[in-house]
Formats: C-alpha cells, sequence, structure tokens
C-alpha cells in the first residue's frame, strides 16, 4: 500500500541519517513535533545521548500510555518535551538539559509542509541559533501542493477515508521558503532528495506515478559547519 512504502522508506532514511550523525558525534537529538517516533526505543544510540521529543501534551501523553502498557524502556536518555513550537521552545528545552553549545541533531520529520511559511523560516533560524558547529538536520519540506490535481493520490485519499483527515487541508498553500538555500547562506552544507533517489537506492519504496504529490517532497540532509 502506497501510504505504508512511503512512510517505511522515509523512516528508513532518516534512521540511517540519525545513527549516522551519532557516529558523528551529535549526542543531543531533538525531535521536533516527534508525534508516535519511538526511535528513542528503537535505534542503538551511543552511551550519553540524550533524545528530546517535542509535541503537544495530548500527543506525548497518549504515547507515554501505549509505551508504559509495552513496558517499553528507551535506549538513550529520553526527554519528552510538551512545548508549541509557534511559541518559546528552546526555553523548556534549555531547562529541560539541552545544551547548545554541544552538537546536535535535529529532526524535522512530517512537520514542515504543515508550517506556513513565515514560522519555517522561524524555526530555521530557531535551529540555526541552537546549533553548535558540526550539528545536524534532517528535514521533510514540500515544494508546493496541488490539492485539486492531488485529492486522489492514494496516500491521501487513504488516510482521508481511514481517519476522515484532509492531509491536503492542513496544508499552507503559501509559496514555499527554499529552505536548503536558507541553511546554505547560514552557513550549512546541504543535500536535497526526492523519496524516489531512496527507492533507487535500497530497491523498494513509491515509484512516480502520474500527479505524483510525492513529486513535491524533498528530504533535506544537512550539516553546519565546523567552522562559521
Ligand atoms: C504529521 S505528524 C509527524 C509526526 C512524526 N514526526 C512522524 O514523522 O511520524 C506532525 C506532528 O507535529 C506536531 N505538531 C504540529 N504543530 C506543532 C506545534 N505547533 N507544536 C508542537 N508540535 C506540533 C503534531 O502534534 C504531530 O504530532
Amino acid at each position: 500500500m502506497p501510504t505504508g512504502r512511503f512512510l517505511g522508506l522515509r523512516t528508513r532514511v532518516f534512521d540511517d541519517f540519525l545513527t549516522g550523525a551519532a557516529s558523528h558525534g551529535c549526542r543531543q537529538v531533538v525531535v521536533l513535533g516527534a508525534g508516535l517516533d519511538t526511535r528513542a526505543y528503537r535505534l542503538p544510540w551511543p552511551d550519553g545521548t540524550t533524545v528530546f521529543e517535542i509535541d503537544h501534551r495530548e500527543v506525548l501523553d497518549f504515547k507515554q500510555s501505549v509505551l508504559d502498557a509495552q513496558d517499553a524502556v528507551p535506549r538513550a536518555g529520553r526527554v519528552a518535551l510538551a512545548a508549541d513550537l509557534r511559541q518559546d521552545w528552546t526555553g523548556p528545552l534549555t531547562a529541560a538539559g539541552f545544551d547548545p553549545a554541544r552538537p546536535t541533531v535535529w529532526l524535522a520529520e512530517g512537520l514542515v509542509p504543515y508550517l506556513p511559511p513565515a514560522a519555517e523560516r522561524e524555526l530555521l533560524r530557531i535551529i540555526d541559533d541552537h546549533s553548535a558547529p558540526g550539528s545536524m538536520l534532517g528535514c521533510e519540506v514540500k515544494h508546493g501542493v496541488d490539492p485539486l490535481a492531488q485529492r486522489n493520490f492514494p496516500i491521501y485519499a487513504v488516510v482521508r477515508e481511514r481517519t476522515g483527515i484532509d492531509l491536503l487541508a492542513l496544508f499552507s498553500p503559501e509559496p514555499r521558503p527554499r529552505t536548503a538555500a536558507e541553511l546554505t547562506a547560514r552557513g550549512w552544507t546541504s543535500d536535497v532528495y526526492t523519496p524516489f533517489d531512496f527507492t533507487r537506492r535500497h530497491g523498494r519504496g513509491p515509484l512516480p506515478t502520474l500527479d505524483d504529490a510525492l513529486a513535491a517532497n524533498r528530504w533535506i540532509l544537512a550539516t553546519r559547519a565546523l567552522a562559521r
């Protein structure tokens, strides 16, 4: 099923990115809009790693209830931080033990396309301001959506049918920022991929179709220079 193929591939790509960042010395992981992300439990983190998961309290509480029922044990220090990314979230993050002087790997997966462009730019600015040299960022963006053409694209149709949620209606219709270029201007190096790049690399995953909504998705894997 297309949704599973897409989400499975995306999970694998960012899993690999995060474990790669850990092997490059990032011992702080900040998952923005973490949702039901369980990487703190699944991935083989080096000793001394802390995973900060930021989301709304209701989401984190629900996830915790499921994890507790499974007696799940994290494989890193784990801090679930209830905060609103539209307000001050770095204050609570720092109070929870985050140290901006240490390299961090940030993850914004399935989050940025739902933010208005101004909020995306502000998020990037904040990430940059709190990134020590050698920090890394994995970020999913979307270069525009066409709700009419893509309404029946399987991923959106399936989610709409199963949950009643019209994901296309949640995407901001305003022109998107050129995120990779903005990161470059801030001294980051970025590699930008489509999901299909990884389908070809791994030999499984979604392939392009007519009016393919995924053609607008970009996965940005970025590193902040060691010195500016
Ligand atoms: C589409 S889900 C993606 C979840 C997860 N990153 C993943 O890829 O499976 C987006 C998540 O971002 C969270 N989110 C959206 N806006 C937020 C905000 N302003 N502050 C904190 N969390 C937010 C939502 O609650 C939701 O859990």
